[in-house]
């Protein structure tokens, strides 16, 4: 089995997790991490055991040994980041938004193919247990036609302009951080919507507190996606089906739960993936390369890029703002 040298850009929250994730797999190699503190860089390496760390990016990403790299900087560096890594030769693993504009999605495409380079956008929930117990009693076709779907996402992140969560500058708001799942959610199974309508509270900063957004399908389908900052509504996405549902939420004990209700029973299963399963995401970039992929399967590009425009959509139609990226 081939290993791979990964570097990790940046050393923020979600690339703590995926470090201690990629410690779960075998042919991960630790190999470097780049922060743009040189302290920081050499805590997180000694924290995880990379063989190396630089005090900046383009130190890191200029490392021959380097062959792949997650990018966990803020939403609104993704394109930035992930262009440095892909014209040093890299394949990348980018942190979702893939970046805040579909404009910007497009571009780092057309970068990582000119290349010929592997590009995935960091979507976790398509390799999660849960889900994959999902796909397969959807597909069973014990549930009948999925009808409709309602998916949300949502915490407390108390207000501070300075905060990645309400920063425009840092691609603040719900809809971008959280919103996304939903969204994606509704994409992955009822596809493309033919209409959308949207609307948001957004905070002083114009970044987006909460948003509610209802889909319709050209086939006379609904479906329905919320995300906000203001309140512990919680991760819950519902599929509503002609002879019962399911439901997808992670509780209050993190644990991944799959409900299957059908007339008279009733089903909760729980799934516990060990590092919060973020290891499944990595591990598919690595079987990708291994069999001379440049994009995933389960992720292609294809779908990142209208996840990006739907977002687009919402925005426009909810008044989000951020200024000087329209598109
Ligand atoms: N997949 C998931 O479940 C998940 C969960 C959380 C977040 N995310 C995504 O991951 C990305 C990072 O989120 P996070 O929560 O890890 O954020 P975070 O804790 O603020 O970390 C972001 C890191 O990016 C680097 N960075 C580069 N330029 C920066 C700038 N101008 N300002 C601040 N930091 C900068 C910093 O690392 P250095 O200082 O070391 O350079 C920082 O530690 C976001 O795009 C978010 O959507 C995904």
């Amino acid at each position: 089995m081939k290993a791979y040298n990964w570097g990790i850009l940046g050393t923020g929250n979600i690339a703590h997790k995926f470090a201690r994730a990629l410690m779960l797999l075998d042919n991960a190699h630790l190999y470097a991490v780049g922060s743009r503190d040189a302290a920081r860089a050499e805590q997180f390496a000694a924290e995880f055991g990379f063989t190396k760390h630089f005090g900046s990016y383009e130190e890191m990403l200029a490392d021959p040994g380097v062959e792949v790299v997650y990018i966990s900087s803020p939403h609104t560096h993704h394109l930035e980041h992930t262009m440095l890594a892909l014209r040093n030769g890299k394949h990348v693993i980018c942190e979702k938004p893939m970046s805040v504009t579909s404009m910007e999605v497009s571009r780092m495409i057309d970068e990582a193919r000119k290349n010929n380079l592997f590009l995935m956008e960091a979507l976790w929930p398509p390799f999660q247990p849960s889900y994959l117990k999902a796909d397969e009693i959807l597909k069973g076709g014990k549930m009948g036609r999925l009808h409709h779907m309602r998916g949300k996402f949502a915490f407390v992140s108390p207000y501070d302009p300075e905060l990645r969560t309400y920063n425009l500058a840092l691609g603040g708001g719900a809809l971008l951080d959280i919103g996304i799942y939903p969204v994606m959610d509704i994409l992955r199974y009822m596809g493309e919507p033919e209409s959308v309508t949207a609307t948001s509270v957004l905070a002083p900063t114009g970044a987006d507190e909460s948003t509610a957004m209802i889909f319709r399908f050209s086939d006379g389908r609904m479906a329905e996606a919320y995300c906000s900052f203001g309140n512990m509504g919680g991760v819950c996405t519902e599929f509503n089906c002609e002879n019962g549902n399911l439901i997808l939420t992670r509780g209050r004990d993190r644990n991944q739960h799959l409900i299957i209700e059908l007339p008279g029973d009733t089903d909760d299963r729980i799934f516990t993936p060990p590092a919060q399963g973020y290891q499944y995401e990595a591990a598919e970039v690595m079987n990708c390369l291994d069999h001379g992929l440049t994009e995933s399967p389960v992720v292609p590009l294809s779908f990142s890029l209208t996840l990006a425009r739907i977002l687009d959509e919402v925005r426009v139609k909810a008044g989000i703002k951020y200024p000087g990226r329209d598109r």
